[in-house]
């Protein structure tokens, strides 16, 4: 009798752990984005960007990828706050991978996911 509590405890965490491996927490946040359609995107040099370089009309370039992140920054939904609109109308990629006024770290995988939504095109060579 003295070993049903350990046992059942066991059976309790193991349960658990395998129905919160099987959730995939993380994929239900943001829905998957379709990186197939990247390459056909129109293409836009750098110097177009820097057209678009204020909190009401904010391009930013990232690893190759341009970005109008014009109507999340007036969402207020950016974590960092004002930190993005350094980024603004420029070459951000080391900005988002290093985070400079922040934590020095690169953006989460959540982050790069919800940034997707925001593609407007490729940066030409
Ligand atoms: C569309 C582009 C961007 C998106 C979607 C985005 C999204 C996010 C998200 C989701 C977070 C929460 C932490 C994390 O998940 O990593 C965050 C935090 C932050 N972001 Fe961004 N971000 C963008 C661009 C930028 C840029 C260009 C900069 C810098 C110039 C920047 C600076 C920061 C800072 C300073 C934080 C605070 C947390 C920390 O320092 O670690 N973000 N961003």
């Amino acid at each position: 009798m003295k070993f049903l509590f350990p046992i059942i405890l066991i059976v309790v965490l193991a349960s658990g752990y395998f129905f919160y491996q099987k959730s995939n927490v993380k994929n239900q946040v943001v829905p998957e984005t379709k990186q197939a359609e990247v390459t056909n995107m129109k293409k836009y040099s750098l110097s177009e960007v820097e057209k678009h370089s204020s909190k009401e009309d904010c391009w930013l370039a990232i690893e190759g990828r341009v970005y109008d992140a014009t109507s999340y920054i007036s969402s207020g939904f950016h974590p960092g706050k004002a930190a993005i609109l350094e980024g603004c109308g420029k070459n951000a990629t080391s900005l988002f991978n290093t985070r400079p006024m922040g934590s020095k770290t690169p953006h989460s995988e959540i982050a790069r996911k919800m940034m997707a939504k925001f593609q407007i095109g490729d940066l030409s060579e």
